[in-house]
């Protein structure tokens, strides 16, 4: 049967999990980010927060957003280690980001990393580009359908492709910067796995 990414899904997943302290920010992110003066960013499914953290640090004033409460919860806790004003450039939020934006929209960066949400991407790749200011950057990593055939064996609905992402943006409102799919190894259990990343970045124009 297939899986149903809801709410129920993902605080099952954080509840009554040590995520210990630090984390590494997405490498993606980090890529990605590092040529853009900070600004507003969101990020949204923000998880256990090791992404907005990042931005924080490096001096973005972050609303970071996630379904699940417990992760949430998990993420505060993880902050605690930043540094004065970093840890206040951060604003903690829970929702569904198929329903609503918190904050409205505006932002300089809206950067979403693996966020598959119930009900399919169109709908919700819209509303994430609908929250970035003129002049500001959308990124949007997930699985790659390589990573289907390569890794699970099934495609599912939690794969999309760079392509796919690009295709929903008018090209008339939008630069798209960046649309890959990229390897990356990492260690999973022990042993050594290849992930491919659809890597999606845009730039609205000003
Ligand atoms: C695979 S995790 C990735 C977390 C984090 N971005 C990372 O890269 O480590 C997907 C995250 O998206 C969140 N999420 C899923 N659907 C969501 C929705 N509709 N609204 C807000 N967050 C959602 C989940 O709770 C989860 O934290």
């Amino acid at each position: 049967m297939a899986e149903t990414f809801d709410r129920e899904y993902w605080e099952d997943r954080y509840r009554g999990h040590d995520h210990g302290k630090g984390g590494h920010p997405n490498p993606r992110l980090v890529a990605e980010v590092a040529d853009l003066t900070p600004g507003t960013a969101l990020d949204a499914g923000a998880g256990t927060g090791a992404d907005a953290q990042w931005l924080a640090a490096r001096g973005w004033t972050v609303t970071a957003v996630d379904i699940s409460r417990a992760a949430l919860d998990a993420a505060r806790e993880r902050a605690g280690d930043l540094e004065a004003g970093a840890a206040e450039r951060i604003t903690w939020v829970r929702a569904d980001l198929t329903e609503e934006i918190p904050g409205g929209g505006g932002f300089d960066l809206v950067s979403s990393h693996y966020v598959h949400p119930t009900g399919g991407y169109r709908a919700f790749f819209d509303r994430l580009a609908s929250a970035v200011a003129p002049g500001g950057t959308l990124l949007i990593v997930g699985h790659d359908p390589a990573e289907a055939h390569g890794h699970t064996g099934s495609l599912s609905e939690s794969h999309v492709s760079a392509q796919e992402i690009a295709s929903g943006l008018d090209p008339g409102v939008w630069e798209v910067v960046v649309a890959e799919s990229r390897r990356r190894e990492v260690e999973r259990g022990g042993r050594r796995a290849t992930m491919h990343d659809a890597v999606l970045r845009a730039r609205r124009r000003g």
